[in-house]
């Protein structure tokens, strides 16, 4: 049965969200599952904005022929090319051949690539700018190359003064029938989440989404409708201000994050002691995360949140500990920079991980501090002098 949230009058809700899905791409842990947000236009012409992920077809398909109401669908809008948002793709083209797919020049390619489709009859190449009339609406194509892959154009409908956002303002979770943010409490339950999507999934683009929050500034928008997380109607000022604070770089709280890993506990306690020096010379909300246990998406939106960061990690096998490589190489891929880094490492015969911790992150630019605490097995008296003088300039810097 078809499940559709009207947006306004002219504009369905024409998604869904799969609940069952434990990794979003296989790798990003979901605490309640994904929506695939799709809409559809009706106005003289019909414009369906995106398809969805496989996994809601048989919903997605309802929805799409329910909301079209025995009318033809006219133009395919196609703002991006990531499966989650194109797997049906497919299945539209030919339950709707007379049908115009509309995207960037690259879309044509990838449609080819990942489906074996070649749309090129019916397939309309657009521009920075361009418009495409429905009648009462009009979209406006705005370019937006990798937020999140490089055929990534938003639209602004000028008549509804809203923009469709492709990836960017998503985020993790399934809708629970409310599709708008202000039906949710979205800015304060699910703003971790929309950090933890913006920081793991976009996060390495930010001078593209800094090209577009410019073109977007030049927009009268009342209304975000992104594909995936609900459509945003208030609080806009707000979200943006947060995804130019990401974007950029920018830490949103002057405090530590301290990520660790520890196999017997010696690390883990020279962290300990670490966070309660740093919370005596007055900094507050230090957040503190086993690296095992922690999910490295996790410590990446943490560490663009926070200022500054502390890493103790262990030698192993003369190297890192494996999964704090796995955190560090995960926000080296995000190129974070802007934060001041100290570094713990842990050795019981020959202590080696800051090197390495230190060459992984070197290539960020970052304010790694010169004043590394090495450890052997377990924190000696010296060392809780050397991480006192590590708690000073953490809590100064
Ligand atoms: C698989 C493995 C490999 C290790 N490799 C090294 C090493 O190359 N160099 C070293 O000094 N210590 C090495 N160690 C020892 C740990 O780094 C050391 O015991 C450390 O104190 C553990 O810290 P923790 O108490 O926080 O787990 C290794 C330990 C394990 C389990
Ligand atoms: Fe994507
Ligand atoms: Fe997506």
């Amino acid at each position: 049965m078809y499940s559709i949230t009207p947006v306004n009058s002219d504009v369905a809700y024409i998604g869904g969200s799969d609940r069952r899905l434990a990794l979003f791409e296989n790798a990003y842990p979901l605490e309640n599952g994904m929506a695939y947000n799709s809409y559809l236009i009706r106005d003289e012409k019909t414009a369906l904005m995106d398809t969805v992920d496989r996994s809601i077809e048989s919903l997605f398909r309802e929805n799409l022929v329910k909301a079209l109401d025995g009318r033809d669908l006219d133009y395919i809008i196609v703002q991006h090319m990531e499966p989650d948002h194109c797997a049906t793709l497919g299945m539209v083209l030919s339950m709707y051949p007379n049908a115009r797919v509309v995207g960037t020049m690259q879309v044509k390619r990838m449609v080819s690539q990942f489906y074996g489709i070649d749309i090129t009859d019916r397939f309309d190449a657009v521009k920075e700018g361009q418009e495409l009339s429905l009648g009462a609406h009009t979209l406006k194509f705005i370019t937006a190359p990798f937020v999140h892959w490089p055929e990534v154009m938003m639209t602004y409908d000028i008549h509804d003064k809203a923009l469709y956002s492709a990836d960017a303002f998503g985020m993790f979770g399934a809708l629970s029938g409310n599709i708008f943010a202000d039906e949710t409490d979205m800015w304060t339950a699910h703003l971790d989440e929309a950090r933890r999507y913006y920081t793991n999934i976009v996060g390495r683009y930010g001078k593209n989404v800094q090209n577009v929050l410019k073109k977007a500034a030049g927009l009268d928008i009342d209304m975000i409708c992104p594909l995936h997380g609900p459509v945003i109607r208030s609080d806009l000022a707000f979200y943006i201000d947060k995804y130019d604070k990401w974007s950029s770089y920018t830490p949103e709280e002057n405090t530590v994050l301290i990520a660790y890993g520890s196999i017997y506990g010696g690390t883990e306690n020279a962290a300990d002691v670490l966070a309660g020096m740093l919370a005596q010379r007055g900094v507050k909300n230090i957040r503190m995360y086993d690296v095992s246990k922690t999910h490295y998406s996790y410590i990446v939106a943490e560490a663009f949140r926070c200022s500054k960061i502390v890493f103790a990690s262990p030698t192993q096998d003369s190297l890192l500990f494996t999964e704090m490589e796995a955190a560090i190489c995960a926000i080296r891929a995000k190129g974070l920079t802007n934060r001041t880094v100290a570094l713990i490492e842990n050795g019981t015969w020959n202590p080696s991980a800051a090197k390495h911790m230190r060459e992984l992150l070197e290539p960020l630019g970052m304010n790694i501090l010169d004043l590394d605490v090495s450890i052997k097995s377990t924190p000696a008296a010296d060392d809780l002098e050397k991480l006192s003088a590590m708690a000073d300039a953490l809590a100064n810097a």
